[in-house]
């Protein structure tokens, strides 16, 4: 009978201090109104004309939805760092989160400008999984899906990039889209776009600068083509460093150069695809998925 005691006493003590704990909680619970904010996260870009871009990206959400505040985040540390040199500063996603819960908010959709969901847009889920629920801090934090996610965003990116294409383009003439690419897994993004690429238009290629397909599959490809002028545009979200050296520039292993070398005559267009109303809508449609969990 003692032994009970001793083990239910405690037990009792437990509980009643569990129940004053609710109590209390429940006493203090969370009153305010519910806050719902945007947050647009793009990787980032140093190059000013390219912010150009993110900054339409912005009035195309404020204007698909009308009073929902909207705040910005750059995932590169390094581009951020170069910023904060000119005086600058962008937040960080776990800065704008934090801030965010400081001004009250209690819903935070976050729309990954990103391509696909590789490291970047899956650090940045992280990020908002850490965010949600701390207390008296942000309830619901949810992350759109980047730019490449279900089969019909392949379907719509496909045709709003062959609608970017100059119109001076002819039937023949090929069109490479430069990605970015990386080494883990969502890589096969690319070549997943290249299937849909070749359901609408056997001339239209893409490659990446850091992961699959290459340069040489892009060359590889265009031989086969027998192409003769090739359209450079690249597929990120803005015609940044990679899009002006690295595709467009006059060293002589950037693709402009590598391409000319192998005899192609090549255009290069410099336009981010933040700056393409087309594709814009395919994330704008995934951030009113994010948004409608609100509701
Ligand atoms: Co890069």
């Amino acid at each position: 009978m003692y032994a009970l005691r001793k083990i239910f006493f405690p037990l009792f003590l437990i509980c009643c201090l569990l129940t004053v704990s609710v109590q209390a909680q429940a006493g203090h619970g969370d009153q305010r109104p519910a806050k719902t904010g945007i947050l647009l996260v793009a990787f980032g870009t140093s190059v000013p004309e390219a912010q150009a871009a993110l900054a339409n990206m912005e009035t195309r959400v404020k204007a698909a939805f009308p009073g929902v505040p909207v705040r910005w985040a750059w995932t590169s540390s390094i581009i951020r760092h170069i910023m904060d040199k000119r005086g600058q500063h962008v937040d960080s996603p776990a800065e704008a989160l934090a801030r965010m819960m400081a001004d009250g908010f209690t819903n935070v959709a976050i729309q990954s400008l990103h391509t696909i969901p590789g490291e970047e847009y899956h650090g940045l889920v992280q990020t908002a999984h850490l965010f949600q629920g701390m207390p008296k801090g942000l309830q619901r934090v949810l992350v759109g899906y980047p730019l490449l996610a279900t089969p019909d965003d392949y379907a719509a990116a496909v045709n709003a990039m062959l609608k970017a294409a100059p119109a001076e383009r002819k039937t023949g003439e090929a069109l490479v889209l430069m990605g970015h690419g990386t080494p883990f897994p969502a890589n096969a993004c690319y070549p997943a776009f290249q299937y849909y690429l070749w359901k609408k238009d056997k001339n239209a290629l893409v490659g990446t600068v850091e992961g699959s397909p290459t340069l040489d599959d892009v060359i590889f490809e265009l031989k086969a083509l027998k192409a003769k002028k090739v359209y450079l545009m690249p597929f990120m979200a803005v015609a940044g460093d990679h899009a002006h050296n690295d595709m467009a520039g006059p060293e002589p292993d950037s693709w402009k150069s590598r391409l000319e070398k192998e005899g192609f005559d090549v255009t290069c267009v410099l336009q981010g695809t933040a700056d393409n109303p087309d594709i814009a809508a395919i994330w704008i449609s995934h951030l009113a998925a994010a948004l409608a969990h609100f509701k």
